[in-house]
């Protein structure tokens, strides 16, 4: 059977912003790396033999239209503050640095022949959205992208995309312009657009709303969720196993990562709460569960009898789970 997992090194790392870094991953044995389609991720394990992290990262690919393809997986990772594996990449990988790579995977697919396209990004959300921006331009489509950060320098690649879309492309800075007006973008579109998100879980709710206000079909918005997983407010807990073990959870870490650091047999995919892989049955919690998924409806959410480990956390001392 074909492992899941390629040896891989890092080729190349360059400064893009304050707080992001792009990366270049190169297989191990020198041979050029497949083809990663416009929306796919790779999982990446790094930190030590053992790939101690393991992290979705969506692949840029090359920065201009005329190179339809380059030999190694172009990431950019934002470092987060309060989350070890973004923190150790920006600290620890350099050039010659090895990893563990899965192949390309894609759950967040352009759609074919729409009369028109709308790639929407918040800040790191870019990087899926360029890829995409690059496909569509190759495949002479209709398309608009906009692209919103907390300031210019704050937005990787805002010069690339700039270049690849031209007159197609508009450029938010929330520090001066405020929060985007998503109503007035989604008004603007061609009747049958169909719109793909990436970027802060708020800013994906945010544009849902606007779509079903406007009475969009739910399928006409497609999502990829960054960072669901950290808020700065989130504080340390314990999680209480059916052994009577409990294994504590950090504010800067994840259920799931902490389970799997004690040892313990998980179930996991996007980690992102996407998935609903990871969901684990609750037995008690002596705050309120904090559900960060978009895996579960509004009513599982409230029955609360289930939470995906791998973003969603309490606000409260104790979540006793079914493990
Ligand atoms: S791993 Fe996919 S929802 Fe948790």
């Amino acid at each position: 059977m074909q492992d899941k997992y390629l040896d891989a090194v890092i080729v190349g790392r360059r400064h893009l912003t304050d707080r992001i870094s792009e990366f270049l991953i190169g297989a191990a044995n020198g041979v050029a790396l497949p083809l990663a389609e416009a929306g796919s991720h790779v999982e990446m394990r790094f930190g030590g033999a053992q790939g101690r992290f393991l992290r979705h990262y969506s692949v840029v690919g090359p920065l201009s239209p005329d190179q339809p393809s380059e030999p190694f997986w172009r990431i950019a990772v934002q470092r987060e503050d309060r989350a070890r594996g973004s923190a150790f990449i920006h600290d620890n990988l350099i050039v010659g640095s090895q990893v563990r790579v899965s192949r390309p995977l894609n759950a967040f697919r352009l759609s074919r022949h729409r009369p028109h396209h709308l790639l929407v990004a918040g800040g790191i959300g870019i990087t899926p959205i360029f890829a995409m921006a690059r496909s569509l331009l190759t495949r002479h489509e209709n398309f608009s992208a906009f692209y919103a950060g907390m300031d210019r320098a704050a937005m990787a690649y805002a010069d690339e995309l700039e270049a690849l879309c031209g007159n197609r492309l508009t450029l938010h800075e929330s520090r001066t312009a405020g929060l985007p007006d998503l109503d007035r973008l989604l008004a603007a579109q061609p009747q049958g657009t169909q719109a793909y998100v990436c970027g802060p879980p708020a800013m994906i709710d945010a544009l849902v709303a606007a779509a079903a206000r406007r009475g969009w079909d739910p399928a006409r918005i497609r999502f990829e969720v960054f960072n669901a997983a950290h808020k700065p407010e989130d504080t340390a807990f314990d999680v209480k196993l059916k052994d009577g073990a409990t294994i504590p959870v950090g504010a800067g870490t994840t259920i799931l990562d902490a389970l799997e650091a004690a040892g313990l047999e998980t179930f996991a995919d996007c980690r992102r709460g996407e998935c609903g892989l990871c969901t684990t049955d609750v037995i008690g919690c002596d705050g309120v569960l904090d559900h960060r998924d978009h895996f579960f409806s509004d009513a599982d959410h409230e029955a609360g009898r289930q939470v995906t480990i791998c973003c969603s956390r309490i606000t409260g001392r104790v979540l006793e789970l079914d493990i």
